[in-house]
């Protein structure tokens, strides 16, 4: 479960007004529950993700990850998070399978779980064909899949990604869509970024819209659609932005 109190977020620049990334957000989410946060290039989706996922520290609120203080206790906290940042790198010279490996062994995990879990990721993230090629040879959809698998060697009950389908095409954007439908019915809890409207409107349950650090709406999608008068996703952030559905931009 995470929840988040008043989370803000500001970063004071050595010239210039300060900018604040995140303003005010609370939230919580449930094991066996999709939120996704959607908002424009600037919103401030990762600063919000990055402060939950304990990388950055809140300017004000505080945030807990399966009743653990983010804060006070990061590196407790970390171990049922598993954080796929927009900037995740991996090592180019290690194959798909010696990444998982390797980051199997930081986790203080036996050989014999590692070799388990990696096969498990390995079919549930359709890697089998490149999982043996150097990282620095797989393309970008197939880099992406190695990320996930990564961050989820551990098998943490929270999942907190940012733009996981970044730059993929349907077919690699669709394996890591049902692999978080699938999280889910396992009872993970998922916290998850996105510009694209149609991934949040097929994934998720209830949806943030964040707009200037500030969460607009909070709901279910009939809930949202029902406030703004609206009938998708792109008409009621629209609306609550403030602008005009009817003219396009
Ligand atoms: N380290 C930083 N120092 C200063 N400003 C920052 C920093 N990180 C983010 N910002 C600013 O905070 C605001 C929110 O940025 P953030 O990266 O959280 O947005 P985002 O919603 O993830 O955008 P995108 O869709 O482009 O990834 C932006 O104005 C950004 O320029
Ligand atoms: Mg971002």
């Amino acid at each position: 479960m995470i929840v988040a109190e008043h989370l803000s977020k500001t970063f004071f620049l050595t010239r210039g007004e300060p900018i604040h990334a995140v303003r005010d957000v609370s939230f919580s989410v449930s094991g066996g529950e999709i939120l996704g946060i959607l908002g424009p290039n600037g919103a401030g989706k990762t600063t919000l993700l990055r402060m939950l996922a304990t990388i950055l520290t809140p300017s004000a609120g505080r945030c807990t990850v399966c009743g653990v203080c983010a804060e006070d206790n990061p590196q407790e906290a970390r171990k049922h998070i598993g954080f796929l940042s927009g900037n995740t790198r991996l090592y180019g010279r290690l194959t798909g399978l010696e990444v998982l490996r390797y980051f199997g062994r930081l986790y203080g995990m036996k050989n014999g779980e590692i070799e388990q879990r990696a096969e498990h990721l390995i079919n549930l993230l359709e890697m089998r064909e490149f999982v043996d090629r150097r990282c620095d040879t797989l393309s970008t959809g197939q880099s992406q899949r190695v990320s996930i698998a990564r961050v989820l060697v551990h098998d943490p009950p929270v999942l907190i990604l940012d733009e996981p389908t970044l730059g993929l095409d349907i077919m690699s954007s669709r394996t890591i869509l049902s692999f978080i439908r699938r999280a889910k019915e396992r009872g993970h809890t998922i916290l998850f970024s996105t510009h694209h409207m149609t991934e949040a409107e097929l994934l998720c349950e209830r949806i943030g819209l964040i707009h200037g650090g500030a969460i607009l709406a909070l709901d279910t999608q009939e809930a949202l659609y029902k406030l703004t008068g609206t009938d998708n996703l792109q008409d009621a952030f629209l609306t609550l932005a403030g602008a005009d559905p009817a003219v396009p931009s």
